[in-house]
């Protein structure tokens, strides 16, 4: 079966279809850049057109990256406020026929490395960390995940300000961090999420990860780290699942 999947990002989003039962790609990869902030309009116009281009009526996921309940955005701290209570659901569900799912981005990253990737028949407490602009955390107990947790939000334990603005990639590349001296500040990040989920296994997922044979030695936890089995396409390809699946599947 085939799905169409859309991952949302602070400077670009990108989409393709995938056959759910591989996780495999089909045809192309689009990537689309913007700069935030950016309107809610300009980018619904932008994404509109894209679905109409494309002529799709299969399943729809559409990764965001922030917090969604009920289809309505509650956060979107890379995009910009004017988001926050927008019912994007209602936005984007008309341009389009088949089945629809509107996810958080790092859930979506997280589906798609527990069904497919590097979490595949971990048992337990999984915890997947998707960095970036921001940090996308996501938790998988026994299959089960709990939506919108935002824990890269949380105050830094240390530090003024958020977790995230500490320890993203985004942090990275403003304060022209080392490798080296990213991990150190990452592994503060790691210490806070492991006191709050005790993690059996925590997957990393990012751009970044290139980098992970200098990085790993650098990091340290009781519970194995793994790399994200994805790149580029894991968030369509999780949100592409949820629109057929839904957000919890046994994998029995
Ligand atoms: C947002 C999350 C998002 C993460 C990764 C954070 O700033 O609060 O919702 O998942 O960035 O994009």
């Amino acid at each position: 079966m085939l799905s169409m999947g859309i991952d949302i990002g602070g400077s670009g989003f990108r989409m393709g279809v995938f056959d759910i039962t591989t996780g495999a790609l089909q045809g192309e990869f689009h990537q689309h850049q913007h700069q935030a902030p950016i309107t809610p309009q300009t980018l619904v116009d932008r994404l509109r057109s894209c679905l109409e281009e494309a002529n799709w009526s299969g399943p729809l996921g559409i990764g965001f990256p922030g917090a969604i309940q009920q289809g309505t955005v509650l956060t979107a701290p890379n995009l910009g406020d004017d988001w926050i209570g927008m019912n994007l659901r209602e936005e984007l569900m008309g341009h389009h026929n088949g089945s629809f799912a509107l996810i958080n981005d790092a859930d979506a990253v997280g589906v798609a490395e527990y069904r497919m990737g590097a979490g595949r028949g971990e048992t337990g407490t999984l915890l997947t960390l998707t960095i970036g602009t921001g940090i996308g955390t996501t938790v998988h107990h026994n299959g089960v995940m709990t939506p919108n947790l935002e824990y890269g939000r949380h105050q830094h334990p240390r530090l003024n300000g958020c977790l995230e603005e500490h320890i993203s990639a985004a942090a990275r590349s403003k304060n022209q961090w080392s490798i080296e001296q990213w991990a150190e500040r990452f592994q503060e990040g790691l210490d806070y999420f492991e006191n709050l989920v005790s993690p059996d296994c925590i997957i990393l997922y990012g751009g970044i990860m290139e980098h992970w044979k200098e990085i790993s030695p650098h990091l340290s936890t009781p519970m194995p780290i793994k790399a994200a089995r994805y790149g580029e396409t894991a968030g369509a390809l999780g949100a592409a699942l949820v629109a057929v699946d839904g957000v919890n599947v046994s994998l029995g």
